[in-house]
């Protein structure tokens, strides 16, 4: 089959490679002619690795959305809207859309599967999954053995994407009917990767890595439940399985940004050093605001946002923390 993946970057190249392995033809779309150009000349535009023959890239995306009956989105969630815009205007045929972003759309905190429905005509959108789960590009690039979710509403899609994408040597797939829950759960993960990270660049030690990883785990089941995901995803490979990915690996760009902050840095030169995607940052910035406007009680990200965008010092927002009424721990 040939299936389209619209952004060329870290991701979606590495499941380029993946596609191709299972027998699949790959067409990229991506805005930056750079990645389009190592892509065409075989070469993976972040890794040191030789990509196979039968991945072709372009700049022009209705080559890929008149061709293909499969999209997955591959892109940063803050062009998801004007980007599934452009693609609403070229489709001529039902087209399904598999998301493999993590991330809310930062100023509405809105999830890609509201997107898609908001900004895809119903008569072209064939159905919906998100593809998410414990995932490092670096290792997939690799073949190293990853298992991932495919959520969808429609058992069909989820069951088709399942057997895209595994195979008997690297990638294994499960399904799930909760759309909602992984990817809530894969976006409010990187929030907490990054507070992961900020905790070790300022010299906390594991003690107060794991609390605040314990802790973020029911803020995520909390912001899970807010969206009306099952609260028990959170337990699974989408939830635990990527926070634990990401939560302490150098390979995650989330763990080291947040390590960043913790060393001293602001997010303005994080940004001018780091040219690749950051999620956890704008999730923080969706969750805070989502955590205000609605009263969730989510304190680990809404101190983690007055660190990072209003400028308070990491001492103040940890005596805030610890100097917070002493309680009973309740796992809700
Ligand atoms: N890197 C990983 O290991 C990994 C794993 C799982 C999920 N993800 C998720 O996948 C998404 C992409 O991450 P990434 O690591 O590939 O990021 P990246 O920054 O490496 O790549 C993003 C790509 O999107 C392209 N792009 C940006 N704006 C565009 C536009 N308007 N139109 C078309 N293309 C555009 C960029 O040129 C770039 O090639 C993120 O949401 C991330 O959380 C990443």
């Amino acid at each position: 089959m040939l299936i389209g993946i619209i952004g060329g970057g870290a991701w979606g190249s590495t499941l380029a490679q993946l596609l191709v392995d299972n027998g699949h033809r790959v067409i990229i779309y991506d805005i930056n002619i750079k990645n389009v150009e190592k892509i065409n000349n075989r070469q993976h535009p972040f890794f040191n690795v030789e990509l196979p023959s039968s991945i072709e890239a372009t700049t022009n995306l209705s080559a890929v959305t008149s061709k293909v009956t499969y999209l997955i989105l591959a892109i940063p969630t803050r062009v998801m809207r004007p980007v599934l815009q452009q693609i609403n205007a070229l489709l001529t045929k039902k087209t399904y859309f598999i998301d493999v972003s993590k991330g809310l759309e930062p100023e509405s905190g809105k999830r890609i599967s509201q997107l898609v429905e908001e900004e895809i005509d119903p008569k072209y959108l064939a159905g919906y999954a998100v593809l998410t789960g414990p995932s490092h590009a670096e290792e997939v690039i690799k073949r190293k053995i990853t298992l991932l979710t495919a959520a969808s509403e429609n058992e069909k899609l989820s069951k088709t994407i399942q057997e895209i994408f595994s195979n008997n040597t690297y990638m294994r797939v499960y399904t799930s009917f909760d759309v909602t829950g992984s990817e809530v759960g894969g976006a409010a993960k990187n929030a907490i990767a990054v507070v992961s990270g900020i905790s070790t660049g300022y010299g906390m030690g594991e003690n107060a890595r794991a609390a605040l990883i314990t802790r973020g785990i029911l803020e995520i089941a909390r912001i899970v439940e807010y969206y009306g995901g099952n609260k028990e995803t959170v337990f699974g490979l989408t939830g635990i399985g990527d926070l634990i990915v990401t939560a302490s690996s150098e390979h995650s760009r989330n763990f080291r940004a947040g390590k960043r902050i913790g060393e001293g840095l602001s997010i303005d030169e994080i940004y001018a050093q780091e040219p690749q995607t950051i999620e956890g940052f704008r999730s923080i910035k969706a969750l805070y605001h989502l955590a205000k406007k609605e009263g969730i009680y989510l304190p680990i990200i809404c101190y983690a946002y007055e660190v990072i965008f209003n400028k308070m010092s990491i001492s103040e927002a940890l005596t805030n923390i610890l100097s917070s009424e002493l309680k009973e721990e309740k796992i809700e």
